[in-house]
């Protein structure tokens, strides 16, 4: 029996731990976090974060071989495999403010490992990283003759949230990078094996560090590309009469390109995609690679414009004002099935909406809590509430900012019957039945759509 840790008790620690709780029972799997309140949530029915499936998984393993605690010394103490899933977010101070990443988390982590240890310990990062960061990890852990070795491992986490558990379960691939010294690829040996419980081994990829660290930000860097490339191509299509959903349907079906993350939208959100593009950008600018800094650059740059777009066009379509209209804003969560919000579009739409002074309200079946939170600054001129329908009652627009199911599926006659006339939709995700809801008499505006006649 191996005691794995894991330092960080996030939307990655959590999931990856109950599912790897999961697949190795012979292995006790313990998740230590500094913020008290999210344990006590992962101990309880509560979870800290909603994901489809989630909530399963962890009963199915907690107490048994899944353990959340605060007390981190311990888990240090008894780990033999230490994962460390800490925040890296963007640093918003001093040198590189705005691009690189913050690794204060990351380094107090390391330095506690250094403190804690009574023993040899494989070392993972599970955070999204710098290339190289596992150099500086590794300089700290034997920065002091403890007497004992640490092995640094990268070993990236592709999963996307929404479908964390259906990644965790079903993984594409799974990366670990090592040194490749007899040392180092013992320890690399000893975390393939525990993936080996359930993923197939020939979709568990070996690499040296570097590759693995570095490719992480690039894979997030190509899957934020796309959708800024898409996005770019809407706005073309809006300008031409073209549909971006046909053009996407007839690029998507070339095999080289094919037919995922091809769906235009008000844009990427999420904690990781400008944050590491962001990253990308500095670590090329720290080596003189100018020109492929601002190649990256422009995908987050293109997001931007996006969002801005769409509310340029609200305010231009609702006949140049919408000071005093009621927007009712249907989802805030930076995509379907999580309650994340973190550099959701919704964001600043909202706050765009708020400084053209609509009075807005913002609906979200998972994620209203975290809406309040990042719009408190706004106070009581947005509202929040629960029940779409209610948030629609007197509205002059709807705007659909998160693409849930559930906004498919609503009574739109009913929600017609009790909005200001004309009823204006702006679907931010094309995910509603544009024609459908034109029929009953709503004035429809989606992203990279042609604009029906009568509504010119
Ligand atoms: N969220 C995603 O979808 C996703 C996907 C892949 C990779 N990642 C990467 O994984 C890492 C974690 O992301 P997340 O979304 O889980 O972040 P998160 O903010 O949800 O969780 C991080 C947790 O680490 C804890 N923490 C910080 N410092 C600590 C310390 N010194 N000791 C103990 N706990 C500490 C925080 O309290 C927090 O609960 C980031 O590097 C991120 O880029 C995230």
């Amino acid at each position: 029996m191996k005691t794995i840790t894991c330092i960080g008790a996030g939307y990655v620690g959590g999931p990856t731990m109950a599912v790897i709780a999961k697949h190795c029972p012979e292995h006790r799997v313990v998740v230590a976090d500094i913020d008290e309140g999210r344990i006590r949530a992962w101990q309880s029915d509560h979870l800290p974060i909603y994901e489809p499936g989630l909530s399963e998984v962890v009963s199915s393993v907690r107490e048994r071989n899944l353990f959340f605690t605060t007390d981190i010394t311990e888990a240090i103490q008894a780990g033999d495999i230490i994962f460390v899933s800490v925040n890296t977010p963007t640093k918003t101070f001093g040198r590189g403010a705005g691009r690189a990443a913050d690794l204060q988390y990351w380094e107090k982590t390391a330095r506690q490992i250094l403190r804690d240890s009574p023993s040899d310990k494989i070392v993972v990062e599970k955070s999204t990283l710098p290339v190289r960061t596992a150099a500086a990890m590794g300089r700290i852990l034997h920065s002091r003759d403890s007497g004992h070795r640490f092995e640094v491992l990268s070993n990236p986490e592709f999963l996307a949230e929404g479908t964390a558990i259906r990644d965790l379960e079903n993984p594409d691939r799974v990366l670990i990078g090592g040194r490749e010294t007899p040392a180092g690829q013992a320890a690399v040996q000893a975390l393939v094996d525990i993936y080996a419980h359930w993923v197939p081994r020939e979709r568990i990829l070996t690499a040296n560090v570097w590759s693995s660290e570095l490719s992480k930000l690039v894979a997030n860097a190509f899957l934020a590309q796309r959708i800024s490339s898409i996005n770019s191509i809407s706005a073309l299509c809006e300008a031409t009469g073209a549909d971006v959903q046909e053009v996407a349907r007839a690029i998507g079906f070339d095999s080289r390109i094919g037919p995922k993350f091809l769906q235009a939208s008000v844009g990427f959100g999420g904690s990781c995609f400008k944050k590491d593009i962001l990253n990308l950008v500095y670590l090329c600018e720290t080596y003189g690679l100018n020109e492929v800094a601002r190649y990256w650059e422009q995908v987050v740059a293109m997001n931007e414009y996006q969002g801005d777009r769409f509310v340029d066009k609200i305010v231009k379509t609702m006949f140049n004002t919408i000071a005093g209209k009621r927007i009712a804003v249907f989802g805030f969560a930076f995509k379907a099935n999580t309650g994340d919000t973190r550099e959701s579009p919704a964001i600043r739409i909202c706050r765009q909406l708020h400084a053209e002074r609509a009075s807005v309200v913002v609906t979200d079946p998972q994620a209203l809590e975290y809406a309040a939170r990042d719009l408190e600054d706004l106070g009581d001129s947005v509202q929040y509430e629960p029940d779409p329908y209610r948030a629609a009652e007197g509205a002059h627009a709807i705007l659909v900012a998160t693409e849930w199911d559930t906004y498919r599926e609503l009574d739109y006659d009913r929600i017609y019957a009790a909005m200001e006339k004309p009823a204006f939709i702006f679907d931010g995700r094309n995910t509603l039945d544009h024609d459908a809801l034109r029929g009953l008499g709503f004035q429809v505006y989606a992203i990279g759509k042609p604009t029906a006649q009568a509504e010119e």
